[in-house]
């Protein structure tokens, strides 16, 4: 199958389209012929080695972490899915590659499709879409009539978010550039500040959760929107000592995953709130409820670009530009 690879780790490295075997199946697996993937900035930041210590893929390997496609084989152990079935996915850490024409992923982290969706609409969720489900639901276990705050309403983890608070009943604010306001407000947000002009602290207050996917100087303002007993969940660092245990790191790696966090966390802390990073993870049951809320109509894919498979390179360069309004997407095959 052709797949594009990842030889080195290297800062804007190019990805090799290589010709590899298809995937073996484990047990309960099945192997879907991949027909659309979705571009995430954290690809560029595996293949810049950034999350070395955290994911250590021994290059070379398979990109890509979003997949649509139908299943053409199913392990022995697999309950939930037959050959034919329109699935999509957000494989497991350690068991990625969607960047290429085949893959085998674990049942469990599978749904059916959405059926009034398009491959190139479908593989434009996963990530995204649990990333959203987990912070907003999971974690944050929004109600009606909070508020929350999602930064960046234009992005591709902000165009579903925007949409999953106001699902859950939350009035909901977001940052965007005056060219993207009308977008977020099309989603549902009920209050669009212009990140160029305005500062968001000095405009919002009161808020029960903020989803900070933004730099440290962000994060930090963030605490002056948020009331006492409010939450601050991170997606874009610095980890907490909870997650630094899941990882099972060594104790010395440990200690310096929970510095990182210190200052926000002591800083929360005296406000009366709670800080947490969250690092998002395959769920096919989590993914089957996004099914339905996209079924049902209360959340619909936003698509920016959409690139053949040979322009795989191109498409991971335009989402490190950082202006994708929503989901870029490759098409891989009919
Ligand atoms: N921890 C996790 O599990 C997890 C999961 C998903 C994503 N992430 C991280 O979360 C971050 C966002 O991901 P994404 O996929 O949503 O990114 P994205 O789609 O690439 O975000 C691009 C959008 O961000 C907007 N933007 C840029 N700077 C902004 C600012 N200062 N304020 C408000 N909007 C701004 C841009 O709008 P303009 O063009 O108008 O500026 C653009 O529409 C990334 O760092 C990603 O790695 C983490």
């Amino acid at each position: 199958m052709r797949a594009f690879v990842v030889d080195k780790y290297k800062k804007k490295g190019a990805l090799r389209l290589a010709n590899l075997p298809e995937p073996e199946l484990q047990d309960n697996d099945v192997l879907v012929r991949i027909q659309a993937t979705a571009v995430n900035l954290l690809d560029s930041k595996v293949r810049d080695g950034e999350f070395k210590l955290i994911l250590p893929y021994r290059p070379p390997f398979v990109l890509g972490h979003d997949v649509a496609g139908t299943v053409v084989k199913a392990g022995s152990g697999v309950r939930r899915f037959k050959v034919g079935d329109q699935v999509y996915a957000r494989p497991r850490d350690h068991r990625v590659g969607t960047f290429a024409e085949f893959i085998a992923v674990d049942e469990a982290d599978v749904a059916l499709k959405p059926n009034n969706l398009s491959m190139t609409e479908a593989a434009s969720i996963p990530l995204v879409g649990l990333t959203a489900w987990q912070a907003l639901v999971e974690v944050g276990k929004v109600k009606p009539g909070e508020k929350v705050f999602i930064q960046a309403g234009s992005g591709g983890v902000g165009t579903f978010a925007i949409q999953l608070g106001k699902h859950l009943g939350a009035t909901v604010a977001t940052t965007t550039s005056a060219g993207n306001a009308e977008l977020a407000r099309s989603l549902g947000a009920d209050v669009v500040i212009d990140y160029k002009t305005q500062d968001f602290e000095k405009v919002l207050s009161g808020y029960d959760l903020v989803l900070n996917s933004q730099d440290p100087k962000t994060l930090e303002k963030s605490l002056a929107v948020l009331k006492p007993g409010g939450q601050l969940i991170s997606i874009s660092g610095p980890p907490d000592p909870a997650f630094a245990g899941k990882l099972g790191l060594n104790l010395f790696l440990k200690l310096v995953l929970r510095l990182l966090s210190r200052g926000v966390r002591k800083k929360a802390k005296r406000l009366g709130i709670r800080y947490s990073f969250l690092f998002m993870r395959a769920e096919g049951q989590q993914l089957d409820q996004i099914t339905s809320l996209i079924e049902s109509g209360a959340i619909r894919p936003v698509v920016d670009k959409v690139f053949p498979f040979e322009k795989t390179g191109d498409a991971l360069a335009y989402v490190e530009t950082g202006r994708a309004k929503g989901k870029v997407v490759i098409t891989v095959a009919d």
